[in-house]
């Protein structure tokens, strides 16, 4: 679906553009004030001590700054980051040979944790808790045990799914931090940055115009920014303001209040399909034909945060504001007794 596809491909992870706007600094790093302040601290009480970085857990939707944290984390240690992802290593001697070849102190960081095949995991308990890793070699009755001393290294794992990591895998990290959407005034000044970076005319109307369409999300600005300035270049002689902004974003069916084509088939389904509630989260999935989970950690808190769905235990629930949004009149409250 060609709708599908645009949205998606806005929160798609490290294009080039991305790269190039990615901040190395802390000093850079927008919002997430609390996150940064707690690893800057981390990192300096490591350095004061010249030991290595104790392991860490970043989590939280797309889109929000993991990956650039990582690399920030590394800039600021001085060290190396290797870089890998969770379903990318299929076997423990994979896990060794990354682990084998790190120097002392540097970082590992291992995207999309959550789906680390439990054999890999499992070998990774040892490495994060006392650096060795003891492996299994030959088979039947040759099969012995071998140890490996690992280098003295830093884990940085990142997730979008904290609710699929075992509880012995998130005991490992020494710290674990949940990054949270960036409200409008600071993707305001990651848009102004970028669009420095970039070379891109665009006044504060219009960099507000897009930071509030950009769902909470530093990706979705920077890649909504790309498409004004295509959009600016073309039809607006390269100057982005307000109505600029809204033009172009309209063209790629953002709404006003920049929910995108998902959103709205969730919100929509809950509304047509289930009188606006409430609906299991497995129901709404089906329904929507997506991952309960991906529905539960990337779609939803963005929507709840802006308060268009509810969670209660009977399921999820249209909220009056949802309703209005889609111009249906508010369902009379149920169930009141008093
Ligand atoms: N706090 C921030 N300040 C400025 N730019 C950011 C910030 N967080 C993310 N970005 C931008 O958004 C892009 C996506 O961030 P990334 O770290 O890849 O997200 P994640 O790994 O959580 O999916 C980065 O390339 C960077 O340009
Ligand atoms: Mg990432």
């Amino acid at each position: 679906m060609a709708d599908r596809f645009v949205t998606n491909t806005l929160n798609r992870a490290d294009t080039e553009f991305d790269v190039s706007l990615r901040p190395s600094k802390f000093a850079d790093f927008v919002g997430q004030g609390k996150v940064r302040e707690r690893l800057q601290l981390f990192v300096d009480a490591a350095r004061g001590r010249g030991d290595v970085l104790d392991h860490v857990l970043l989590f939280g939707p797309p889109g929000l700054g993991k990956t650039t944290l990582a690399y920030i984390i590394a800039e600021a240690m001085g060290v190396n980051v290797k870089s890998t992802s969770g379903p990318v290593i299929t076997k423990a001697g994979e896990l060794a040979g990354l682990l084998t070849n790190l120097e002392k102190g540097d970082i590992l960081f291992i995207d999309e944790i959550h789906r680390l095949p439990k054999a890999v995991e499992e070998y990774l308990y040892s490495a994060m808790e006392d650096y060795v890793l003891d492996i299994v070699i030959d088979q039947g009755p040759n099969a012995r045990s071998v140890r490996l001393n690992l280098p003295k290294f830093t884990l940085v794992g990142a997730t979008t799914r904290s609710g699929l990591l075992s509880a012995p895998l998130r005991s490992r990290f020494g710290l674990a931090n949940r990054l949270d959407y960036y409200t409008p005034a600071e993707l305001m000044q990651i848009v102004q940055r970028s669009a420095r970076i970039v070379n891109v005319d665009v006044d504060e109307s219009g960099a507000n115009e897009i930071a509030r369409r950009s769902r909470g999300t530093p990706r979705i600005a920077n890649n909504l920014l790309r498409w004004v300035r295509d959009y600016a270049q073309v039809k607006a002689g390269n100057k982005i303001t307000k109505d600029v902004a809204d033009k172009a974003l309209s063209m790629l069916d953002i709404d006003e209040d920049g929910l995108d084509e998902m959103d709205k088939r969730i919100l929509e389904t809950i509304l047509h399909k289930f009188s606006g509630g409430p609906v299991g989260v497995s129901s709404l999935a089906v329904s929507v034909g997506e991952e309960a989970g991906t529905i539960e950690e990337v779609y939803e808190p963005y929507l709840i945060q802006e308060g268009y769905l509810k969670r209660t235990p009977q399921g999820r629930v249209a909220t009056e504001l949802c309703f209005k949004k889609f111009g249906l009149k508010p369902k009379a409250p149920q169930g009141e007794l008093f």
